[in-house]
């Protein structure tokens, strides 16, 4: 029987060498760097998987469903972000708090651009692009909000990490080194 890890790692092998939505990374080295820098970091497991999986809505699931793709496919009608596709997918097999992080990794980034002035500007032309798409700078209010939720911390960490885990050539833990934790979470 496959299970969700299976499909997951499997997912991630295939897309290993697609590059990143315009960045200069792969999907994989992507995810790869995002855990290592969440690891490192110390991060508990929960924000490590988090990390590791933070994109799986961009290449695990149909990119038909999802609305703030670099692909030059087209999104299909109701499709929506990448975040919330992938935090669906996770969602049945994951705490509840990796998948919201997962689904607000987008929202993490809005609301960093309308609280750090230089954040914005240190944000990658591609990143800047699907800002755009996901819905452009939180306002005071959206932000106000956003902060008061009991894991922005995690969220933000989370962003932090997706941004920097884009340097090209970078040697990190393989996929083999994360199967473990992915199947003890994702093959009940
Ligand atoms: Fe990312």
């Amino acid at each position: 029987m496959t299970t969700m890890a299976d499909r997951l790692l499997d997912a991630m092998t295939r897309f290993a060498a697609r590059r990143y939505g315009g960045e200069a990374v792969s999907e994989l080295e992507h995810a790869l760097q995002c855990a290592d820098l969440a690891r490192d970091g110390n991060g508990d497991e929960e924000l490590q998987l988090a990390c590791l999986l933070h994109d799986v809505g961009r290449y695990a699931v149909d990119q038909v469903l999802v609305s703030d793709t670099t692909e030059l496919t087209r999104a299909g009608t109701g499709a929506r972000g990448h975040h919330e596709v992938g935090a669906e997918l996770l969602g049945p097999w994951v705490p509840e708090r990796v998948a919201w992080c997962v689904r607000v990794h987008a929202d993490a980034k809005r609301y960093l651009c309308a609280t750090e002035p230089e954040y914005l500007d240190r944000l990658s032309a591609a990143s800047r692009h699907t800002l755009r798409l996901q819905g452009g700078v939180m306002s005071p209010g959206e932000a106000a909000r956003f902060a008061e939720h009991r894991w922005l911390r995690d969220a933000v960490a989370l962003r932090r990490w997706d941004d920097q885990a884009k340097v090209a050539g970078k040697t990190t833990r393989s996929l083999e080194d994360w199967a473990p934790l992915v199947r003890r979470f994702l093959q009940r």
